[in-house]
């Protein structure tokens, strides 16, 4: 892994290929790619025009350096402003949306940009695979969670009372710039939140990557662009190589949910709010199942303890006792959660276990009964 001593004037962009046959695509990782993003556009894409989609909170931040990229070329077609928050992600927000984007006269060769977290990446990519029967667009994720999630691979949506991200389309960006620079911006619990999925890809199949973040995390948490990009880049990689295998999926893409289907009940228990952000509810959710896998026996001794030193070390929450507020959850509430998770079949849960660091598998032997009385301890254990 690179020196994380170069400086960032010497740092040539990095490039994931994420090779999906005739829906391939790059992600750049590097700094200033919001100031390079006209001259990406027109490089790559000739012609087309774009329209640009954002928040409001993400808008003081980037938007002017982002127009005024477009403009040079003559390639900014409009800018629409979507309210900051996951609330954005409904039926409401999208018909707005792409009302606005058909009257900017947004025609099929053109693209949508989508310049955000993982909310604006989710909805302006459900825009763009729905608009005109499929747009190009291309993310520009600002926040450290999209950069190494949710602006890769495809997956699109919004929310429903049913549920998150029950109404949506895979449809491949055409184009990912991860601006490291645009991570300055970012608060401190939100950067916490994003590394909790760049610890996610050494977890589930990187031992070395781990063992290096063990070693780096402070420098990443202190904006060192040399390592910041090669832990973005090695996380891209990590999930490009996953998609190519299972874009939809129906195998392997389930790896990445490691963590998420302990951490998804105790999201949904804490009512999808700034108790409990997603990158944190992760984080409970690994060390929880690093915990379930060694009382099982499928992982050494050691491992969970690891696992929960490390994401302490960072500042992430790691045990149900570790979520701010007076109240707890009540195990038997978890399990019903649990049990309405996307990844249910047949009424069996799916779960991502571990055989050791570096070492995930995705399995639906795992007894109801067993997971309840992990569900039952967990709640009581102390931080
Ligand atoms: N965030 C998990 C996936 O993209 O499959």
């Amino acid at each position: 892994m690179a020196s994380p001593e170069m400086p960032a004037a010497a740092l040539p962009d990095r490039t994931v290929h994420v090779d999906l046959g005739d829906r391939a695509y790059d992600v750049l990782v590097g700094p200033d790619l919001v100031a390079r993003a006209g001259d990406m556009v027109v490089s790559r894409f000739g012609k087309a025009r774009a329209a640009i989609v954002t928040d409001e909170n993400v808008a003081k931040h980037h938007l002017a350096t982002l127009e005024s990229s477009l403009r040079t070329f003559d390639r900014h077609l409009g800018t629409i402003i979507m309210p900051p928050g996951e609330g954005t992600k409904c039926f409401a927000e999208l018909a707005r949306l792409s009302e606005s984007l058909l009257a900017l006269k947004l025609e099929r060769g053109d693209l949508i940009v989508a310049l955000g977290g993982g909310v604006i990446g989710d909805l302006a990519g459900f825009a763009a695979a729905i608009l005109r029967r499929g747009v190009r667009f291309v993310q520009i994720p600002t926040s450290l969670l999209a950069q190494v999630d949710s602006s890769v691979g495809g997956k699109t949506g919004i929310n429903t009372p049913q549920g998150k991200n029950l109404i949506g389309a895979f449809h491949q960006p055409s184009l990912v710039l991860a601006d490291t620079k645009a991570l300055s911006t970012l608060p401190v619990r939100e950067m916490r939140a994003g590394y909790a999925e760049v610890a996610k890809y050494g977890l589930l199949g990187d031992a070395r990557f781990f063992g290096w973040l063990e070693q780096n995390w402070q420098r990443l948490f202190g904006n060192d662009p040399a390592t910041l990009t090669e832990a973005i880049e090695v996380s891209i990689a990590a999930k490009a190589r996953i998609v190519e295998r299972d874009e939809t999926e129906t195998g392997d893409r389930m790896l990445l949910n490691l963590g998420h289907t302990f951490g998804h009940a105790l999201e949904a228990w804490a009512g999808y709010s700034s108790r409990l952000l997603h990158g944190e509810a992760v984080a409970i959710g690994m060390a929880q199942a690093a915990r379930f896998s060694e009382e099982r026996g499928l992982c050494p001794a050691g491992t969970a303890a690891r696992v929960e030193k490390h994401l302490r070390a960072v500042g992430l929450p790691t045990r149900v006792a570790h979520i701010p507020g007076p109240d707890r959850p009540d195990p038997k509430a978890l399990f019903a959660l649990m049990q309405q998770d996307k990844k249910v079949q047949s009424g069996r849960l799916t779960f991502i276990l571990m055989r050791a660091i570096g070492d995930a598998f995705v399995t639906r032997e795992v007894e109801p009964e067993d997971v309840a009385a992990f569900l039952e301890r967990e709640v009581v254990l102390s931080g």
